[in-house]
């Protein structure tokens, strides 16, 4: 299989990438390499937003949270129709191979003849700007919320989209006020989209079927094209780290200061990224971002579309992927307990043999997975749940946005002739790993429901787990979170009426 460089557009300038360490983040990259500091380091762990900056790319029809389009067919297949669309990305935990086939625009890229584009022009007259260092990130989510929607955005939409920018001297009104006001019309990236567009195909077309690598410092990344080059390189290097979003792994090179010497990216694997309904159930590929799966998941369960949006922030959504978070195997990722009382399958792949698992057996023990050597995660398949089956998914954490949780419960119940027919409950945050709460559940299945069962199912809680404490929640905290999460879950359930939030925060 031959290889190329990595390839993308620096704004409208095409630039091929050798001789750059792979462990090298854009933000370094920009700031290091290129000399562009208008793109400022914040925490270097994706909290703060500072760091944001755009990767425009070709649409073909995908359901992207930020358009809000929503279908229920493959959603990776060519649209008749391509059009940029601009997501907005961490600069400082994105490596470089999720440029390649990209525009990359940073804020440096947005004045136009001398003159401020219409969001920074927004900003500067609602006073918006107060220290000017989280500014440039805050004009870039601006930027990419101006472009994707064809109105003024909502509140709603435009808290969504700077969930992941902090302002700490708290002058979010005056930024809320610019995002809204910001005058919507064809701007420099409109006039040469066309032209944009065929170029990004063009790297696309030149790059087909080969594996996108970047190596220097004795170090070196893959990034393969197809599921099967994947599972290959895999194979042959099993030592290699895999890296989907990179939103976790990018920690420890930021944090940790590790560098990886190989790399193997799963994020020009278009297999990967798939969304297929069937009669049957959902199947999200494992290389989906949040942000291409958000739509379709939240069309049949809303509660859970309503908790990915607090999951990290968009620019995470952006980037982070569903297998990244199951195989990442943290104790408080918020998928896998959905995925557990959904009865979730995985799909994993070793060389040209796949098997399926139930994701329940999957988690080990702490960070440990039933992966083999060589194994990788390639779909995962949500069966469809019933027109009488209840959802409940709760997020308890700090902060309402981009914050980890210090509990998620996830609650899947039938209720038949006033008794629980159906019961799956599994947490996060409770366990070394997202568990199953099987005595909880004993203690409800086929029981009455009423306010003595759920007392009995909230006291064997405390028989499925002990909970660590730690910086979020202290255990007992934890237990007693858990155990009126599950009284919430029915209060809601027996008064439908009643109007609740679907999630919640401590
Ligand atoms: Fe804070 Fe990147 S520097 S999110
Ligand atoms: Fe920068 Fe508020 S304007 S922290």
């Amino acid at each position: 299989m031959s290889s190329k460089p990595i390839r993308f557009l620096l704004n409208d300038e095409e630039v091929s990438l050798a001789g750059i360490n792979p462990n090298t983040t854009v933000l370094q990259y920009l700031r290091q390499h290129l000399g562009k500091v208008g793109t400022k380091e914040g925490c270097a762990s994706g909290d703060c937003g500072a760091c944001t900056v755009v990767l425009g790319e070709v649409s073909k029809g995908l359901s992207g949270e930020e358009s809000g389009e929503v279908t229920n067919e493959v959603t990776n297949e060519r649209s008749s129709k391509e059009k940029m669309h601009y997501k907005t990305v961490n600069a400082c935990i994105a490596l470089l191979p999720s440029l390649h086939g990209k525009q990359l625009i940073t804020v440096e890229d947005l004045k136009h003849k001398g003159q401020m584009h219409p969001v920074q022009k927004s900003i500067a007259e609602q006073h918006a700007s107060q220290c000017g260092f989280c500014t440039p990130g805050f004009v870039m989510s601006l930027f990419a919320l101006n472009k994707n929607h064809d109105l003024p955005p909502t509140r709603e939409q435009t808290n969504q989209a700077l969930g992941g920018n902090l302002c700490r001297c708290t002058g979010y009104r005056s930024i809320i006020d610019a995002a809204v006001m910001a005058e919507k019309k064809p701007d420099q990236f409109d006039s040469k989209s066309a032209i944009t567009i065929k170029r990004l195909q063009a790297i696309a077309d030149d790059s087909a079927d080969t594996t996108i690598e970047l190596s220097a410092d004795g170090c070196r990344s893959f990034s393969p094209q197809s599921v099967s080059e994947l599972a290959h390189l895999i194979e042959t290097y099993p030592e290699a780290r895999l890296v989907a979003g990179g939103t976790d792994l990018c920690l420890q090179i930021t944090q940790s200061l590790d560098q990886f010497e190989t790399l193997i990216s799963t994020l020009n694997v278009a297999e990967l990224c798939q969304v297929e309904h069937s009669e049957k159930g959902i199947t999200i590929g494992a290389g989906a971002t949040y942000s291409q799966f958000v739509s379709p998941l939240s069309q049949q369960y809303p509660e859970w579309g309503a908790m990915i949006e607090r999951l990290g922030s968009l620019q995470i959504r952006n980037l982070g992927t569903l297998g990244g978070n199951i195989a990442n195997a943290s104790p408080v990722g918020d998928m896998p307990p959905v995925l557990i009382a959904m009865g979730a399958t995985l799909c994993l792949r070793k060389g040209n043999r796949t098997r399926h698992l139930a994701i329940e057996g999957f988690f080990l023990e702490y960070k440990k997975t039933a992966l083999e050597t060589g194994e990788f995660i390639q779909s995962i398949f949500i069966p469809n749940t019933s027109d009488t089956t209840h959802l409940k998914i709760y997020k308890v954490s700090k902060r309402f946005d981009d914050d980890i949780s210090a509990v998620l419960a996830a609650i899947k119940l039938q209720v038949k002739d006033n008794s629980v027919s159906t019961i799956d409950i599994a947490l996060g945050g409770m366990a070394a790993i997202p568990k199953r709460a099987t005595k909880c559940e004993a203690a409800l299945r086929n029981q009455q429901w009423n306010e003595a069962t759920i007392e009995r199912a909230a006291a064997a809680l405390s028989d499925d787990f002990t909970p660590l404490s730690d910086a979020r929640a202290s255990s007992q905290y934890r237990l007693q979170v858990a155990q009126n999460l599950l009284r919430r879950a029915f209060i809601e359930i027996s008064n439908p009426d009643v109007v609740t939030q679907v999630v919640t925060h401590a």
